[in-house]
């Protein structure tokens, strides 16, 4: 951890920190991967949204969330007005992942590997520089809190950190249970309304 701490402290701006994770040495499963998938949309957006980790759709196409699960995302953005391919900074959203590239068997990643790019993910935030985070279930809370426990955790802003953040339920744990959508939409309507409110 320390390492990465380093490694991502050293990055001065967004295509810095893509090659500090191209070059870090422990990151796992980078073989079994086509390719890094670093992030998708619109660097500088005022609302980055944070996945887990690139699935089969993403490892192909080297962009975050084009799968089912990102056909899902796309339409709840859509419902707060936000849209990934508008550059404009009242529609515009960035997007990235916990984990960058994709693990077999689409597993989800451990503890101490998520305690291991989380350093990655705070510079990253950082350097995109948005006003609110979206955390979308619970690899990113437990990368940015230490926590998992989405179900508890969902619709109460974390504000102990340098932004703002929404834990919210993943867009794939929706689609297997789609009883958490009524939950889904009051957090993006706080997200909306505080991004509103400037
Ligand atoms: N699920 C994620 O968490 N991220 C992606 O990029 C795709 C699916």
């Amino acid at each position: 951890v320390a390492e990465a701490e380093a490694a991502a402290g050293a990055a001065g701006d967004l295509a810095a920190l893509r090659a500090a994770i191209e070059a870090f040495p422990h990151i796992r499963h980078r073989e079994g991967a086509r390719r890094i998938v670093f992030s998708g949309g619109t660097p500088g957006a005022p609302l980055m949204i944070v996945g887990e980790a690139p699935g089969r759709d993403e490892d192909v196409e080297g962009e975050p969330f084009v799968g089912v699960s990102g056909q899902l995302l796309d339409r709840m953005l859509g419902a707060i007005g936000r849209d990934r391919r508008d550059p404009g900074a009242d529609r515009g959203v960035y997007l990235t992942n916990v984990q960058h590239y994709r693990p077999p068997g689409n597993a989800t990643p451990e503890p101490e590997e998520v305690a291991m790019l989380a350093p990655f993910l705070r510079r990253h935030i950082a350097l995109a520089a948005p006003r609110i985070v979206v955390a979308m279930g619970n690899t990113p809370l437990r990368a940015l809190t230490g926590q998992a426990g989405i179900t508890r955790r969902r619709g109460t802003w974390i504000e102990d950190g340098p932004v703002p953040v929404m834990p919210t339920f993943h867009p794939a744990y929706l689609l297997r249970r789609p009883e958490g959508k009524a939950g889904a939409w009051a957090d993006l309507q706080a997200i909306r309304d505080r991004l509103a409110a400037g």
